[in-house]
């Protein structure tokens, strides 16, 4: 039994309010509270308000007149693999392009050949240096994806891997179907069979989602459909990678599966955007993979949050297209890039995403009831949070009413 009161807060950003996906001018009401006062009783938060009106117990966490909000919830990334590719960014410095490297063999099939090559407990140590860089950023929720194994044995190997990580939270998500891998590069129905008969009834013990690299030269729409609809048989929610390189109607397909998400979606139009609304799909944008690859074509956020999409922003973390775990580096990009407000990239940061992640009445708001996963930011106002870029994060952060960073 610990309880505690978090207090001397400059804002303690709550982002309550309706119990569902913010949409619209909702986005940008994060329900701030000046010198406001969080209690936390055995990891959960009671009460929240302004000090004054509250009863606060002896034990008393002080703020330092800084922001108090919500971990970021990041609700897409890759984080267990083997080796990084240093060598390919600076291919594609020199001129390459991500499509160019792995039509070459490079790519996703590089990392997946040192990610075979490595144990459970040596991609555990590599992952565990990513989970604090996770944690330093401020957040408390990841969804972790496997897909740089692409056997039944490793990507079960993957998973494991995603089991053990923490204090850091971290939902899994089988992702078998990202590429395929090199010894299947002339039998392909080969692979999807495998996905479908082995890999994934053997996954759904470890996993809550199945996602998709859905590209026409990885797995097309016709193969997605196949191996999604399988997944839903399993028991599987449905992630998808959709509309990053083209668009190949992936927004569509994932209306139609009833997926929980569409991520990437860079080159979706009105009428992706139109059947997501309608099937009630939510949106991930990866504004990071856009910056490190250098393609300059953001997804429209705008046009997104008029279509009343409950837009959701998450890093993409991977060795390849988005090597960064920083969430405050994502708000910068949505802000500087896709002209999303900084309340609305805070809110896509939070609410929303622990929407995606189907956690929405466990975190994602600082509100009774709810697990005490805060963040002290390093800052007097929020929006400087997307403001200033490139600064190491200095946050302080509880999980679950414990001290993890
Ligand atoms: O989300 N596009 C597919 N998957 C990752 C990239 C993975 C990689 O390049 O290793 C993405 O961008
Ligand atoms: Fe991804």
């Amino acid at each position: 039994m610990r309880t505690f009161a978090v207090v001397n807060c400059s804002e303690l950003v709550t982002l309550a309010g309706p119990a569902r996906p913010r949409v619209h001018r909702e986005m940008r009401e994060l329900s701030v509270i000046h010198d406001g006062a969080l209690i936390v009783r055995d990891g959960v938060i009671t009460h929240v308000g302004p000090r004054r009106e509250l009863q606060l117990p002896p034990e008393i966490v002080d703020a330092g007149n800084k922001v108090v909000m919500p971990g970021f919830v990041d609700a897409h990334t890759h984080p267990v693999f083997a080796g990084n590719r240093a060598d390919e960014f600076e291919q594609r410095a020199g001129g390459a392009t991500y499509r160019e490297i792995s039509a070459a063999g490079g790519g996703i099939r590089s990392t997946v050949r040192k990610t075979r090559a490595a144990s459970e407990d040596e991609l555990f140590a590599a992952t565990s240096r990513y989970t604090q860089w996770f944690l330093r950023g401020g957040t408390t929720t990841i969804e972790a994806k496997s897909g740089y194994g692409l056997t039944l044995d490793d990507e079960l190997k993957l998973l494991r891997v995603i089991a053990r990580i923490g204090p850091i939270r971290a939902i899994p998500t089988f992702l078998g179907a990202h590429e395929i891998p090199d010894e299947y590069r002339d039998r392909r129905e080969d692979y999807i069979n495998l996905v479908i008969r082995e890999m994934l009834p053997a996954a759904r013990k470890l996993a809550e989602y199945c996602d998709i690299f859905c590209e026409p030269h990885v797995f097309p729409v016709d193969d997605a459909r196949r191996i999604l609809r399988a997944a839903k048989e399993y028991g599987f929610k449905l992630r998808m990678h959709v509309d990053q390189l083209q668009n190949s109607g992936g927004a569509e397909l994932a209306a139609e599966l009833g997926a929980v998400t569409a991520d990437h979606l860079e080159h979706t139009g009105t009428s992706g955007i139109e059947a997501m609304r309608n099937a009630g799909v939510q949106p991930v944008l990866l504004p990071g993979s856009v910056y490190a690859l250098g393609s300059k074509r953001y997804p429209d956020a705008r046009a997104m949050i008029e279509a009343g999409l409950a837009v959701v922003l998450a890093t993409d973390f991977n060795p390849g297209s988005s090597p960064t775990p920083s969430m405050p580096m994502i708000l910068s990009l949505a802000s500087t890039q896709m002209k999303m407000t900084p309340a609305e990239s805070i809110t896509a940061a939070t609410f929303n995403a622990a929407y995606s992640l189907q956690r929405g009445s466990e975190i994602g708001s600082l509100e009774p009831g709810k697990r005490a996963d805060f963040v002290i930011h390093d800052c007097t106002d929020h929006r400087e949070l997307a403001y200033f870029f490139g600064v190491p994060s200095a946050a302080t952060v509880y999980i679950g009413g414990s001290r993890v960073a």
